[in-house]
Formats: C-alpha cells, structure tokens, sequence
C-alpha cells in the first residue's frame, strides 16, 4: 500500500531530533540570493571542518537523529574526501542511521566522485538548485550553470543509485512569463522527481536583485505572483505532485521528513556559521561569518545570535504559523497539550477572525490555510505573532 503524503505527514512521532549542517560555500553569489556564504579558499574549507568537529563536540546530542540536511551554501562545492570527512565527523554521534538525510547541490557541482563519496556515507536524498530550465531566466538570476548541466547532473544522480531527489525551482522573475513558468514546471515533471520545491521569487535585502528593485528596474506585482501559485499547485497536482505545504510537492511517500519536523517545531541541532538551532527549550543560531563562528567556538560558545527561550506562547505561535502552511493543518488539540500556558484563548480569536474572513478553515480539531489564505500565507502569519 503506497503511503499518501499527508498520511506521511500525521504518522510521525511527536519530538523528532534533526541535525542541519551549513556549509557556506558557493562559487559564485546568486543575484536572489541571501543565505550565508562565501567563495572559499582551502584554508577557509580547513577552517570549516576543523569548526563542525569542534561545534559537534559542544552541541548536546540528547536523542538519535532521525533526519540530516546539509544545506548552504553549496555543500557539493566540497570535494568527494572532504564531504566523506564531514560525514565521519559527525556520524559517530547521530546514533544510527538516520531516516532520510539530504544534501543540496548546485547543478555545475554535480560530478560522479562526489556522488558516490556522498552515497556511501549514507546520503539517501539529493536536492538539485535548478531555478529555470530557460539560459533567459539562469541569467537573469545570475545562476552559473546552463541547462545541459542539468540534465548532466540529474543523469549522474540518477545514474549514481539515489532514488528520492528534490528539484527547487523558482518562479515570479520579473518579466516572467506564466507560459515560461508552466515550460519550467513541465521540464522539471518530464525528469520525473520525487519531490519538487516551487519557490516564488523573494527580493532579499542587499541582493543584487534587491538593488535593481529598489533602483525601479521593476515593480513587484503581487496580482501575477498568486495567478503563478494556483498556476502551480493546479498543474502539479494534475501531474501527480501531491501538494502538502505551499511551496513543496511530492509523489506519495516522499515528503521532505526533515522539513516537516522543522514546521513542527521539532528539535534539531544546527552547525556551521548561521545555523539555527531548536533544542531543549531554547532556539538560536551561529554568526553568520565563518570567523566569528570559530571564535564563539574557541571559547566554548555555540548558538549565540538572537538566543531566546522558547517560551510556550512562542512556540505554539510558530507551530500555528507554520503549521497552518501545510496542506494537512495544524493540530490545535495536541498544541494545546503540548503547550497548556500558550495564549491560547486570544490565538482561538485570532484564528475566528480569519475563518471569518475565508484565510482559515478549522474542523476536528484541525486549522489549516483555505487556498485563498495561502495566497496571503505571510500576512495570515503576521496577524498570528
Ligand atoms: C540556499 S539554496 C541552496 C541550494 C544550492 N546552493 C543551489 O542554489 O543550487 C536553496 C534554495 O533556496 C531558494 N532560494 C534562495 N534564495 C531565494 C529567494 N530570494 N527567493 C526564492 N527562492 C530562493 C532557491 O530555490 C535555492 O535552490
Ligand atoms: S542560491 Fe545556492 S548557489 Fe546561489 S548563492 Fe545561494 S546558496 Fe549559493
């Protein structure tokens, strides 16, 4: 019996704990692009491992790992010894063999010897920055790979034994076309993923894109993003994609299980500079600059940026918000039990006033977004903090 992926999403069990590795490394920024990182030096990639060792050796391992991301940053930016090193470094202490555990790559990184170091430790999810299909729209991103590196990188995927692979792709360019979408939605199905992330382009402050923005090269238009969502959700739920949050689509089965502990609010230990971390009532992150990163460890310090008790009233305020972003909702009865002192009678007004007024649906003890409510996800979210 194949299992449904919102089925997937309720059987989990309630405190999960996941390990994220930054790797803040690219060859080159991405003109969108707001993440941490740098173009590194071999002194740089030294540098790094020698950090994970150290933060791994600080970071509190209360539970086995159930599941691993290594995200950035391009993490295939490393070579195959060096991505077999950072494996060794912390296996040894995730207890086992996790669920599932992915990787990000960029397409132009993408090569045969780092596929198979990256197998045989253990990695069971590859995860392919595509953006576009279209070398109009690569550009316009400021991507360094071309569409045939594509191809040549999902092939060697393929080719090297990993059976669940996420394409990201990215939508709303300005300029962009809903026919050039709907091109760049089919050219990622016809590689037949399991897993597809469809991400509407943000302009992020001190990008690239961002000072074109703010320079009036374009103008944002919400109207064409929301036609692009339903466009989106519509076409890939035709093909078999079954949507479970708003961004995120999958063939039964394989729905991202680490992205789903994290929207619900599970535990995980974040390492490497500007990771956050969730875990034993605390949430934080590193420095986000490898240098600062590794003299916070120096002196024993790890997860020191915006630290903050996770008090029940914020946690059950971002399981809400989070929560509410997944095709199966939120479950308020078991939020309730978890976190008894949350606020809870004014978030039940919170949440009246915006079934009232069609963004939220709740039955059997569910909320969840209605379709027009995930059109205004970020501003539902606001009203909900
Ligand atoms: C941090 S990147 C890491 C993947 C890998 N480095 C790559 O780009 O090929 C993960 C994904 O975040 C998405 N992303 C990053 N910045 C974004 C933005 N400003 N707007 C929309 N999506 C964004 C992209 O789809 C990207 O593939
Ligand atoms: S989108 Fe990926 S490759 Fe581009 S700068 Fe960001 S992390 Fe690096």
């Amino acid at each position: 019996m194949s299992t449904n992926v919102i089925e997937q999403a309720k059987a989990a069990p309630s405190v999960e704990l996941g390990l994220y590795v930054h790797v803040p490394f690219c060859a080159s920024t991405c003109d969108f692009c707001a993440f941490y990182q740098i173009m590194p030096t071999a002194g740089d990639i030294r540098r790094f491992l020698e950090g994970v060792a150290a933060e791994a050796a600080l970071a509190e391992w209360t539970g086995p790992v159930s599941t691993v991301f290594w995200g950035g940053g391009t993490p295939g930016l490393l070579a195959a010894r060096d991505l077999t090193r950072l494996a060794k470094l912390v296996s040894d202490r995730t207890g086992g063999t996790p669920r599932e555990w992915t990787v990000e790559l960029a397409p132009a990184s993408v090569t045969e010897a780092r596929l198979a170091a990256l197998r045989d430790c253990g990695v069971t999810r590859i995860s392919l920055g595509v953006q576009s299909f279209q070398p109009r729209w690569l550009e316009a991103l400021g991507r360094k790979h071309t569409r045939e590196q594509v191809y040549r990188a999902y092939a060697r995927i393929r080719k090297a034994g990993f059976a669940n692979v996420n394409l990201d792709l990215t939508f709303a360019l300005p300029g962009q076309t809903g026919e050039e979408w709907v091109a760049d939605v089919d050219a990622a199905v016809a590689l037949a993923p399991e897993h597809l992330s469809t991400y509407c382009l943000t302009f992020e402050e001190d990008t690239a894109l961002w000072v074109r923005l703010s320079q009036g090269a374009f103008r944002l238009d919400p109207e064409k993003e929301a036609r692009l969502y339903e466009t989106t959700w519509d076409r890939l739920g035709a093909l078999g994609y079954e949507q479970y949050e708003i961004s995120n689509f999958a063939r039964p089965g394989f729905a991202c299980l680490h992205n789903l502990n994290t929207w619900r609010m599970q535990e995980w230990i974040g390492l490497g500079p500007s990771a956050a971390s969730q875990q034993g009532g605390w949430r934080g992150s590193n420095p986000a600059d490898l240098g600062l990163w590794l003299s916070e460890l120096a002196q024993g310090r790890r997860m020191t940026a915006d630290r903050r008790t996770l008090s029940p009233a914020l946690l059950a305020a971002d399981a809400l918000v989070f929560g509410l972003r997944m095709n199966r909702g939120v479950d308020l009865a078991a939020w309730r039990l978890r976190c008894p002192d949350a606020p809870w009678r004014e978030m039940d007004e919170n949440l009246a006033r915006l079934a009232a007024e069609g963004l939220v649906e709740q039955g059997g003890g569910i909320a969840r977004l209605t379709r027009r409510g995930r059109l205004l996800a970020d501003a539902v979210g606001l009203e909900l903090i």
